[in-house]
């Protein structure tokens, strides 16, 4: 498991500004109200492991970061720290999640807490790679059917 820190400096951790960015190209995703659709090609930050980007506002009941694992796989979370709620970034190698904060709660690729004071890990959202699209679903809350 990475022990990398994401480079912060104290007075970014202490607003809570977090490293990654929303994408460039805002056409590269939509949403209407069913599964949002990120078009890959699009979105270059998410070629190399450690890349991300964060998908925010535009209706979306909640603010996700999208991630390439160390395990080359496509992550997706809502962007909320279990701790206090601040937003989440990857370690440069892709191994874990961290907050952005001065607690810098560090999260496992499945969104179970590995350090820092969070008692609640990040909800994990499904995801569907289809011919260079990518579909996020959100995660059903405690109760609702699948
Ligand atoms: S808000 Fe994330 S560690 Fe405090």
């Amino acid at each position: 498991m990475s022990t990398q820190s994401v480079k912060r400096n104290i007075f970014q951790r202490i607003l809570g500004l977090c490293a990654t960015r929303i994408p460039a190209d805002p056409g590269c995703w939509r949403y209407d109200g069913g599964d949002i659709v990120l078009d890959l090609s699009r979105v270059p930050q998410l070629n190399r492991p450690g890349g991300a980007v964060r998908l925010e506002g535009r209706g979306l009941p909640h603010r996700l970061v999208v991630c390439r694992g160390m395990d080359n796989a496509i992550h997706v979370f809502v962007n909320r720290c279990g701790h206090a709620g601040r937003r989440v970034d990857p370690t440069s190698d892709g191994a874990t999640m961290q907050c952005c904060s001065v607690g810098k709660s560090t999260y496992a690729l499945n969104g179970e807490v590995i350090a820092g004071p969070a008692r609640n890990g990040l909800r994990k959202c499904p995801v569907r790679e289809d011919k260079g699209k990518l579909y996020i679903g959100f995660p059903k809350k405690k109760g609702e059917q699948p």
